[in-house]
């Protein structure tokens, strides 16, 4: 059976035209003027686009002693309502358990997956075991992405040591690494001064990590990936500090991206010093809201290019598990939700107010981490051959963000009572219409894993001018006797 999607204006990432799309088997196979399926999905006022990939999730991620509440199912329901096809998910090894041990766990949760995945790979700790195994999940388990937590000191943070250990031997496979960067040292110092001090609200966890933090962390992973030669992604860049040492480095000819986060874009630090404990709790992340100059900043990072893709780092804790923390900031889940909003939000404070263009919002919601992780054009693209993963956007359609309508399983939405103009009319996974008209129609298990090879265009380039600058004895014409 076919679906044509027809009269709308197909918009990627370099072109805008008039065309309709036949989809069979999954697979665009034609685009063109008039063309006839056996189902028509109406696309009259609307854009048509390459669905949305969300490079950055934690689903049912164990964590801070407990499981984020949307698992495979809610959160891949919530990514399709708001017009993201594609999620990449962080597979994370406790401390001492095996690469591929972890992998089996994702393997597992994944089976419910309404749309495709794939999977990051974390490497929480270092010895023999994952340096082994780190060839394995490149080789054989398409995994070309791996990340590092330069914070959580005592769980999940790895040292400089460890992370430059790891760097060469992500240089060595043709895989990339990426980086929550923030100086765990520093943090853990400010969390126990601030909590002496009697800074136990959740206002303490934005004191506890200013944008220094992250700018230092930033700039030290840079220089360690440049020193092993590896390329390297930035994720959740929530400031100036942090977009100016990866501006820097792009300027510099070093291959690193930075990914602010749609929450970072539209949510200010003003939210954490709401007098309602729940309230503020509920937006606890790492790193945590800014101010306005931070805010801008990512906003010209996105207009200028230096920053590459708007995600979400979906990782949602219901109220009841954000009051682990009451008394002790440090105790409650970091994690905010953003699935479902991240496509309309970004429209309504990105393409409406004239910052983004609908082309440039392909780009970063689609086609750039689509080339970045290598797995394009089979997602991010409108082309003959394409997965049929497609947003049907209508620019008109209105909502109003609220917890009592989401999709994900949480009790509140951090972006509550936020109008939003510019949502899915259809969603399209593989083919199948898993949002037709507003109305939700996803089919758990449809998702598939999407494998990702080594070595793109990138590590390629990369590791041909390492070598070609690589360290050489010079051939010297004469050289004085030794011990004379
Ligand atoms: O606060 C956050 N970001 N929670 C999810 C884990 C991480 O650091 O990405
Ligand atoms: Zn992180
Ligand atoms: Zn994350
Ligand atoms: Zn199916």
């Amino acid at each position: 059976m076919s679906t044509v999607i027809k009269n709308g204006t197909v918009v990627t990432a370099d072109l805008t035209y008039k065309a309709d799309v036949l989809i069979e088997n999954g697979t665009i196979i034609e685009i063109g003027p008039d063309l006839k399926g056996d189902e028509t999905l109406d696309a009259t006022g609307c854009y048509v686009m390459p669905g949305g990939i969300d490079p950055h999730t934690h689903l049912e991620m164990p964590f801070m002693g407990t499981y984020s509440s949307d698992d495979f199912e809610s959160g891949t329901r919530a990514a399709l309502a708001g017009g993201t096809t594609m999620v990449v998910d962080f597979a994370l090894p406790s401390p001492g358990q095996g690469l591929l041990d972890a992998l089996q766990m994702w393997d597992n949760k994944s089976t419910r997956a309404n749309c495709d995945y794939s999977f990051h790979m974390a490497v929480t700790w270092w010895g023999e075991q994952v340096f082994n195994e780190m060839a394995t999940v490149v080789k054989d388990k398409g995994i070309n992405t791996f990340k590092h937590f330069m914070a959580y000191k005592g769980a999940l943070m790895v040292n400089d040591d460890e992370m430059y250990a790891s760097f060469q031997r992500l240089a060595e496979l043709g895989a990339i690494a990426m980086v929550h960067a923030e100086n765990g040292d520093v943090v853990a110092e400010l969390s126990a001064k601030l909590l002496a001090e009697g800074n136990t609200g959740p206002e303490g966890h934005a004191y506890s990590r200013p944008p220094q933090v992250e700018g230092e962390a930033t700039n030290r992973a840079i220089m360690i990936a440049d020193m092993a030669g590896v390329p390297l992604y930035v994720v959740h860049t929530s400031c100036e500090d942090s977009h100016e040492a990866i501006r820097r480095a792009r300027q510099l000819g070093k291959r690193v991206w930075g990914e602010p986060l749609i929450q970072h874009l539209t949510l200010d630090e003003s939210e954490y010093f709401n007098k309602d404990w729940d309230h503020a709790a509920r937006r606890v992340m790492s790193p945590p809201f800014r101010n306005k100059k931070h805010q801008e900043s990512l906003w010209h990072g996105l207009q200028a290019g230096s920053l590459s893709v708007v995600a979400t780092d979906h990782c949602a804790f219901t109220t009841e598990q954000k009051r682990y923390g009451v008394g002790d900031f440090t105790k409650i889940p970091n994690g905010t939700g953003g699935l479902e909003d991240r496509m309309p939000m970004l429209w309504t404070h990105g393409v409406a107010t004239g910052r983004l263009t609908p082309n440039e919002f392909v780009a970063v919601t689609s086609t750039n981490i689509a080339k970045i992780l290598n797995c394009y054009p089979k997602k991010g693209a409108i082309l003959v051959g394409a997965d049929a993963d497609i947003v049907v956007l209508d620019p008109a359609k209105e909502k109003v963000i609220s917890a009592k309508t989401q999709q994900s399983a949480i009790d509140y939405n951090v972006f509550e009572g936020q109008q939003v103009k510019g949502l899915p009319r259809f969603t399209l996974t593989r083919g199948k219409v898993a949002v037709h008209d507003g109305e939700i129609r996803t089919e758990e298990g449809h998702g598939k894993f999407v494998a990702r090879e080594p070595n793109t265009a990138v590590n390629k380039a990369l590791s041909s001018w390492k070598e070609l600058t690589a360290p050489r004895p010079v051939e010297r014409t004469g050289i004085p006797a030794t011990g004379v």
